[in-house]
C-alpha cells in the first residue's frame, strides 16, 4: 500500500513534467530535486507579507512509526520543522519553518479512517484526513459531526490547528476542536525518550485543551478522535430582511436556530437569514449543498470578473462596484447560494435532506484536468479571485454595538461597503466559549470579511478607509478575537493578551517542545514571544501589515493620508483626499 502510493505520487509528478494537465488544485510545497530545497506556499499562492517560504527538506510520513522516526531524526540535528497539510489552506504564515534548513511534515498520506465505534459513536482518524473524507465516511456508519466549517477542503490536523469552526450557539458550540475526546501528538525530546516523545490525551488529560487548537507548534498531531452523533436531517431556508434591526436581532436568532447564520450586505441594507434546524429523519428531502462560490469556475470567466474589478478599482468606480455587488447578491439569492432539493435543482424553501450532505462542498477540488480550464476561483495558476480576508469574533454581549456602529459607517459612506459584497457579503456566523486555552473566550458571532487585493502591494484599495475602519472597531474598541487561519498581521497585534488561558497554553509548549523547533518567527510573534507581528514599512498599512502612523504607511503618491476614522476616533487608517476635493 505504502509503496503503490509512492508510485502514484512520483508518476503524477512525472506527467507533471510532460503535460501540464494535473490540473486539481496544485501541491504548494514545491521542491527542486526529490524532497529537498524546497519551497512553500498557502493555497492562494502568497502568505500575507508576500514573502516566499524556503525548507531545505518536505518528507511524506505513511505510518505514525515513520512520523515519530521523522520528528526524531529532526530533533536530533536541532532541524526546525513545520506540519504542512495537503491544502495549506491558512492565509498566515504558520506552515513556514524559519530560514533555509527546515523541514515540512505533510501529511498527505496519513490519511486514513481508524476506527469507527458505533457503541460510543467515536470516530479515530489519522490528522491527514481530510473534512470531506471525514464527513463521509462517519455518514456511512450513520454518524455525523455535528458542526464543522463550510468548505470540505481542510484536513483535521489543519483546522484544528487554527480553531475552526462552522455555526451554533447550541450544545458544545460549532467549533471542531469541542468535539475531539483524544488525540496523538508526537513531539520533540531528549535522548531518553529518543529524541520524540509519543503522548495520548484525552479528556482526563488537561493538556488536551492546549493541544486541540495549537497553531501547530506543540508537536505532530498523528491521530484525533472525534465525538460524533447519530447522522440527522436538516430544514433550511433563507429569509431576506432589511438590516435596520440586525443589531437587536443578531444574537436572539442565533438561539432559534441550530444551525442559523446571517450574511449580511451592509451597502443594500439587507441581510440573508438562515433558518435552518434539524427535523426528523422522517421528513422527506434529499437535499445537497454545493456553494456556488466554492464549484470549479470557467477560468474565462474568473478573467472578466477580475478585470472588471480592477478597472472599477482603479477609476475609483464606486457605482459600478455597487452595481456588481447587488448583481452577484441577486444570482446568489436566486439561486439558494446552490442549495438544491435533490441532486438536479433548486426547486424552493424549505430544502430538506442529510445533514453530510448539507454541511459543507467545495467541488471545485475535483476540477476536471482540462488544462486550467476550469478551477477553484483563487487558484494562483489562474488570473481570478486575489483578496484579503478579515475575519474576527465579537462577544454577543456587545455585537448589537458593533453592528451598530458599521451601520452609521454605511449612513456616511453608503456605497463604501459594495466592495465587499461582490464577496457575498459579510458571513456571520455562531461560535461559543470553549474549554481550548486558544479557543473562543466567550459566546460570540464570527464575522467573515473578503475583500480586493491588488496585485500590486502599492495600490491602495477602494473605500480602504472603511474596511480599515471596522476592522480597528472590532478589534480594538469591541475586543475581537482574530480566526488564527485567517487576518492580516495587524489582527493579531496584542491578541494573545485577550485569552484568559494563555498562560497555561505557553506552559504546555515549554514543556513539548522547548527547543521551539515546531515554532517560527510568526507564531512566536502572534504568541508573544518575541517582537511585533507588525511589519512596518513604505505602504505596510495597505496590506495590513502595520496600522498607519504616517502618511507613508498608505500612498500618498496616490492621494492616500494616514488618518483617524469617522466613527472610531482611535482609528488610523489610509484616507483618500484628492478625489474628495474633487467632488
Ligand atoms: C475556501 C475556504 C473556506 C473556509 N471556510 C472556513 C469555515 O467555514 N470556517 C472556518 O473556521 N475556517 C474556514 N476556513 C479556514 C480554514 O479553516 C483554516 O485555514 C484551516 O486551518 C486550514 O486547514 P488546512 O488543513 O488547510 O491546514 P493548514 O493551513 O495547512 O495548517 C494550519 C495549521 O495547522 C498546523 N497543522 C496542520 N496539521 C497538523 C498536524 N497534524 N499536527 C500539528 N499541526 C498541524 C499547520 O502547521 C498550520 O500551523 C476556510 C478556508 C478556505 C480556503
Ligand atoms: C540546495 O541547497 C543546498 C544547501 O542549501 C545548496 O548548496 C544547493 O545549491 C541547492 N541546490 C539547488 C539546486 O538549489
Ligand atoms: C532517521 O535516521 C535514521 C538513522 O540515520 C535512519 O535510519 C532513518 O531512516 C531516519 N528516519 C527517517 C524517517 O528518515
Ligand atoms: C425594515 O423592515 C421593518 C419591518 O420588518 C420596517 O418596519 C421598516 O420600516 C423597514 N425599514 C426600512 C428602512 O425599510
Ligand atoms: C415520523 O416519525 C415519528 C416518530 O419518530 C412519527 O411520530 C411521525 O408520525 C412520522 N412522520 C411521518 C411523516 O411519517
Amino acid at each position: 500500500m505504502v509503496k503503490f502510493r509512492r508510485v502514484i505520487r512520483s508518476t503524477c509528478l512525472f506527467l507533471l513534467l510532460f503535460i501540464v494537465r494535473c490540473t486539481p488544485p496544485k501541491d504548494h510545497i514545491k521542491c527542486v530535486s526529490e524532497n529537498t530545497n524546497c519551497t512553500i506556499t498557502n493555497s492562494y499562492g502568497t502568505f500575507p507579507d508576500r514573502s516566499i517560504c524556503q525548507a531545505a527538506y518536505a518528507a511524506y510520513p505513511t505510518t505514525e512509526e515513520e512520523l515519530i522516526s521523522l520528528v526524531a531524526n529532526a530533533t536530533k540535528a536541532k532541524r526546525k520543522m513545520k506540519v504542512a497539510t495537503r491544502f495549506s489552506h491558512s492565509i498566515p504564515k504558520l506552515a513556514c519553518p524559519d530560514g533555509l534548513d527546515g523541514l515540512l511534515i505533510s501529511t498527505k498520506y496519513l490519511n486514513r479512517v481508524l476506527e469507527i465505534d458505533l457503541q460510543s459513536m467515536r470516530m479515530s482518524v489519522e490528522s491527514g484526513v481530510t473534512q470531506r473524507q471525514l464527513i463521509n465516511e462517519a455518514a456511512k456508519a450513520g454518524l455525523a459531526l455535528p458542526y464543522a466549517p463550510y468548505w470540505w477542503g481542510l484536513t483535521i490536523g489543519g483546522l484544528l490547528g487554527t480553531g475552526a469552526h462552522g455555526s451554533t450557539l447550541w450544545g458544545k458550540g460549532s467549533s471542531v476542536h469541542d468535539y475531539v475526546v483524544a488525540l496523538t501528538i508526537v513531539s520533540p525530546s531528549g535522548p531518553e525518550d529518543g529524541f520524540a516523545k509519543v503522548r495520548r490525551l484525552d479528556e482526563s488529560n488537561s493538556e488536551l485543551n492546549a493541544a486541540k487548537v495549537s497553531l501547530g507548534v506543540l508537536g505532530v498531531i498523528s491521530k484525533v478522535t472525534l465525538q460524533l452523533q447519530p447522522l440527522f436531517k436538516r430544514s433550511i431556508s433563507y429569509v431576506v430582511k432589511n438590516d435596520s434591526d440586525l443589531g437587536d436581532e443578531a444574537a436572539s436568532f442565533g438561539r432559534q436556530h441550530e444551525f442559523a447564520d446571517v450574511t449580511w450586505y451592509p451597502s443594500q441594507r439587507k441581510a440573508a437569514y438562515r433558518i435552518d434546524n434539524r427535523v426528523s429523519s422522517n421528513t422527506s428531502g434529499n437535499g445537497v449543498y454545493d456553494f456556488i462560490p466554492f464549484r470549479s469556475t470557467l477560468s474565462v470567466g474568473l478573467a472578466l470578473v477580475r478585470t472588471t474589478e480592477e478597472n472599477q478599482e482603479s477609476l475609483h468606480d464606486a457605482e459600478g462596484k455597487c452595481i456588481s455587488a447587488r448583481l452577484t447578491t441577486t444570482t446568489l439569492l436566486t439561486s439558494a447560494y446552490g442549495l438544491k432539493n435533490n441532486v438536479i435543482a433548486f426547486t424552493g424553501y424549505p430544502v430538506i435532506g442529510y445533514h453530510n450532505r448539507l454541511q459543507s462542498s467545495g467541488t471545485c477540488l475535483d476540477s476536471p484536468e482540462d488544462a486550467l480550464m476550469t478551477a477553484c476561483p483563487w487558484d494562483p495558476r489562474v488570473k481570478g479571485e486575489y483578496f484579503l480576508q478579515t475575519t474576527f469574533s465579537i462577544s454577543l454581549s456587545v455585537v448589537k454595538n458593533f453592528i451598530q456602529d458599521v451601520q452609521k459607517l454605511v449612513n456616511l459612506e453608503p456605497k463604501g461597503l459594495c466592495v465587499l459584497e461582490q464577496y457575498n457579503g459579510i458571513l456571520m456566523r455562531y461560535v461559543k466559549a470553549s474549554s481550548a486555552y486558544l479557543g473562543k473566550q466567550e459566546d460570540a458571532i464570527d464575522f467573515d470579511i473578503t475583500y480586493f487585493r491588488s496585485k500590486d502591494p502599492g495600490t491602495p484599495r477602494l473605500y480602504e478607509d472603511i474596511l480599515e475602519e471596522i476592522e480597528q472597531l472590532a478589534l480594538f474598541k469591541y475586543g475581537a478575537l482574530p480566526h488564527w487561519g485567517k487576518n492580516r498581521n495587524l489582527a493579531f497585534d496584542g491578541a494573545i493578551n485577550k485569552y484568559k488561558n494563555a498562560g497555561e497554553f505557553l506552559r504546555v509548549k515549554q514543556m513539548y517542545d522547548p527547543f521551539g523547533l515546531l515554532s517560527n518567527e510568526w507564531t512566536d510573534q502572534v504568541l508573544g514571544l518575541k517582537g511585533s507581528v507588525t511589519i512596518v514599512r513604505e505602504g505596510c498599512a495597505l496590506e495590513g501589515l502595520c496600522i498607519c502612523s504616517e502618511d507613508i504607511h498608505c500612498a500618498p503618491n496616490k492621494g492616500y493620508f494616514c488618518r483617524t476614522g469617522k466613527i472610531y476616533e482611535k482609528a488610523r487608517v489610509c484616507t483618500l483626499f484628492r478625489k474628495k476635493k474633487q467632488l
